[in-house]
């Protein structure tokens, strides 16, 4: 199931709202990372950069097959060899080569329905110590994003890792519409 308010204007518009630079520095995105996984990655906003700066594969999932065409040419355009892009529902897909990530990111979907439940799903693909990245809306007034009932705010974020086995490493505000939450699994496999 495609996730409630999780569709995107234009790619030239969408991409006018982040400082995707700023959101991957602020999340530790960094050279280390050989297995990186961007659940509901679109059109590449920010899996395309983060393939730049890691040193393994970057794993792009998206339910929508339409996003997912134009991150491809993206990806193809750029010649770029080190993402894999898969097509289907993060909550339902089986499949083992997504497992022992050093890294999850849960950019802009974290307002779905049962959003632990995502979590859940994210820490079942790290590996031991694996991190997760996340960046949502502020909870505020802003240009894009959705309805503020359901955006999850930080401190329910950290209401949230105490029910997982995850721990914040930090919080962070990206000016002028984000947020962002860097968290450690202490136990992924729950
Ligand atoms: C608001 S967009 C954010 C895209 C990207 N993360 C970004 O920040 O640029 C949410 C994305 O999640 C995808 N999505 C929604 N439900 C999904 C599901 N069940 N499994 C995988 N992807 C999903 C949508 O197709 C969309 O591309």
């Amino acid at each position: 199931m495609k996730y409630r308010q999780s569709g995107m204007p234009s790619d030239d518009t969408w991409e006018g709202f982040f400082d995707t630079q700023l959101v991957l520095k602020s999340l530790d995105i960094t050279k280390d990372i050989k297995k990186f996984i961007d659940i509901g990655c679109g059109y590449g906003t920010f899996l395309i950069p983060a393939s730049r700066i890691i040193s393994g594969v970057a794993i792009g999932v998206d339910i929508d097959n339409w996003y997912l065409e134009l991150c491809q040419k993206r990806v193809s355009d750029a010649s770029i060899e080190n993402i894999r892009l898969i097509n289907g529902d993060i909550s339902q897909l089986q499949d083992d080569s997504l497992k022992g990530a050093d890294y999850v990111s849960l950019f802009n979907i974290l307002h779905c329905e049962e959003p632990l439940a995502l979590m859940k799903n994210a820490m079942s693909l790290l590996r031991d110590g694996g991190k997760i990245g996340i960046m949502h809306w502020k909870h505020t007034e802003t240009p894009r994003g959705p309805s503020l009932d359901i955006r999850p705010k930080p401190e329910t974020i950290i209401e949230w890792t105490g029910e997982l086995s995850l721990s914040v490493i930090r919080q962070v505000e990206l000016p002028p519409i984000t947020l962002a939450s860097y968290l450690k699994s202490e136990h992924p496999f729950i």
